[in-house]
């Protein structure tokens, strides 16, 4: 049997405006986990057992387009195996899907990777990466890439699409708390609304992409420098660009709101928006009564995860 699996990931800034050729700041989050079994077969097929999402079939019987039927298709064409193999193919995920953790791509990494390695088929990080992110075209749009990439490295990343990839160092941990408004609202969409925004008035919208990429690299050195209260401004200024625009939504600022009423260093939205996840910044002995505050302000799912 061949096992592989794949963390959960989180923005810390830069969405959307990193579509738009600006950086963007992204990290793993290991609380949270993709997982892939892949074992040879005593029946004829390929057959996947995807519990959580009650899903067990043969392949041939899931739509081609289907995300994971999808992945093992373009696998095995890429790979060029020449005649299907058996084989008995166990997803788990504790990562909640469509929530703005990167379940879709974390499931795509461990199973190629799990498929690579069972098939004799060895793939760099680079490939995998490359392959994950033609999967997250198929399903997403125009993404960026990030989620593929910081899924992929596993590492923090400064992300900017089409460049090569620079993991950073994170010398002193920090601690996050990311809570989840329970509303799932796609991606695709909130990209869509935005690219219309920036079609209406370019002038505009570049000068507000601009100010996020400056966000983000200051963020970045202020993660360099250990400097937590100016991380937790940039998350504030970053959150004010980000309703300007319109991916923002009541739930979000209602939990970001109270994340700085509970003495958070700053809160931001996370991803997408509209719905999914928004982020605190907090002192580590906070975590808690953040945590606490977030709930009582509606937060569906709270994580708290240390930035390593
Ligand atoms: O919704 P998420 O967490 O997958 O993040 C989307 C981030 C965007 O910048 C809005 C889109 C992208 O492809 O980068």
């Amino acid at each position: 049997m061949t096992k592989s699996s794949a963390p959960g990931k989180i923005i810390l800034f830069g969405e959307h405006a990193v579509v738009h050729g600006r950086p963007a700041l992204a990290v793993p989050v290991i609380q949270v986990h993709a997982g892939v079994d892949v074992s040879d077969s005593s029946r004829a097929g390929i057959w996947i057992d995807a519990s959580d999402i009650n899903l067990q079939a043969e392949l041939n019987t899931l739509p081609s387009d289907h995300p994971i039927a999808s992945v093992v298709h373009n696998f095995l064409f890429l790979s060029r195996v020449s005649s299907f193999p058996n084989l008995e193919i166990k997803i788990t995920s504790t990562i909640p899907v469509a929530s703005g953790l990167g379940s879709g791509a974390a499931v795509t990494v461990a199973l190629t990777r799990a498929l690579a390695s069972h098939l004799n088929y060895p793939m760099t990080d680079e490939e995998v990466n490359a392959f994950t992110y033609e999967i997250e075209k198929l399903h997403h749009g125009t993404p960026s890439g990030i989620d593929n990439t910081v899924i992929t490295y596993a590492k923090p990343v400064y992300f900017v699409k089409g460049r090569s990839i620079e993991v950073f160092k994170v010398e002193q941990p920090f601690t996050i708390v990311i809570a989840n408004t329970g509303i799932s609202a796609p991606t695709k969409e909130s990209v869509a609304d935005v690219r219309t925004l920036w079609e209406a008035d370019k002038v505009r919208w570049e000068t507000v992409f601009d100010e996020i990429g400056e966000i983000v690299d200051q963020a970045r050195k202020a993660i360099e420098s250990e400097q937590w209260e100016m991380l937790g401004d940039l998350m504030n200024q970053n959150h004010s660009l980000l309703q300007k625009m319109t991916v923002s939504s009541p739930e979000l600022d209602q939990l970001v709101e109270a994340a700085r009423n509970a003495r958070a260093l700053g809160a931001k939205l996370s991803g997408g928006g509209r719905g999914g996840n928004m982020i605190a910044l907090v002192e580590p002995e906070m975590a808690e009564s953040v945590s606490s505050s977030l709930r009582e302000a509606g937060a569906k799912n709270v994580i708290i995860t240390q930035v390593t």
